[in-house]
């Protein structure tokens, strides 16, 4: 796996696939993005109707951990219990997670290696409200309680770079791991996903994108359904 770090519009960094020719966020910012679609859109928004302790989430794509980083914080500046599920199926190496710019502080430093240091597959804490369990396996392959997630950060490449991991058996696999009341969040809008979405049940909704992007999607799953 060829991977390149870029500088994205908002300073902090991003990494390049080179194969696929695809970057692991929006170049106009990656923790802006971050930020807007999963934390502002995606756990913020479920947080205002569920009292559930801890609050589930399940990403699509560790990653570069940007996502999990910044859900730790909004936890602690928050003060919610968090219980998070992420899977990976090529983790990023250590050489480069370790020169991310992510985080802004020698305590911020050493809570983003953990995310990266601690064992797959066990649930592990990283500060006392927040729990990780990183699973490095498959989409395709991943077996995980149905109705479990109160939020999803569907996080994969774009449609375009692989598509495999959008068609409606996925989708519909993703879908049935929300809880009632959960919400799907993700960084694309194709007209495709929200009518799968829509198909699968979920009641959709567009919303304005983070900057640099027109749209993104949130579907939520009925609270009776
Ligand atoms: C858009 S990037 C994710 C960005 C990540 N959330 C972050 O904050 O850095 C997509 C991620 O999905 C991972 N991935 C690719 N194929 C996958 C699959 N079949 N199942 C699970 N993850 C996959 C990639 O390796 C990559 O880390």
């Amino acid at each position: 796996m060829s991977l390149t770090i870029i500088t994205t519009g908002d300073g902090s960094h991003s990494l390049r696939n080179e194969a696929l020719n695809e970057t692991y966020h929006s170049v106009h910012g990656a923790v802006q993005e971050s930020v807007h679609v999963f934390i502002r859109n995606g756990l913020e928004h479920r947080l205002q109707d569920s009292h559930d302790e801890p609050l589930s989430v399940f990403e699509v794509g560790f990653g570069t951990g940007l996502n999990a980083l910044l859900t730790v914080h909004y936890a602690l500046e928050n003060a919610v219990l968090l219980s998070y599920t992420s899977i990976e199926a090529f983790p990023v190496p250590e050489e480069i997670w370790r020169t991310l710019n992510y985080a802004s502080t020698e305590e911020a430093q050493k809570k983003f290696y953990s995310l990266h240091e601690v064992p797959w597959e066990t649930e592990q804490p990283i500060v006392a409200s927040f729990r990780l369990r990183k699973m490095h396996t498959t989409l395709e392959n991943v077996i995980l309680p149905a109705s479990s997630f109160d939020v999803i950060y569907f996080d994969a490449f774009a449609p375009n770079k692989q598509p495999d991991l959008w068609t409606l058996p996925i989708l519909e696999k993703v879908a049935a791991l929300l809880k009632p009341g959960g919400v799907f969040v993700t960084y694309c809008a194709k007209g495709q996903l929200k009518r799968d979405l829509k198909s699968l049940g979920l009641t959709t909704e567009t919303l304005s994108g983070p900057p640099g992007k027109k749209e993104m999607v949130r579907a939520t799953r009925a609270v009776a359904g």
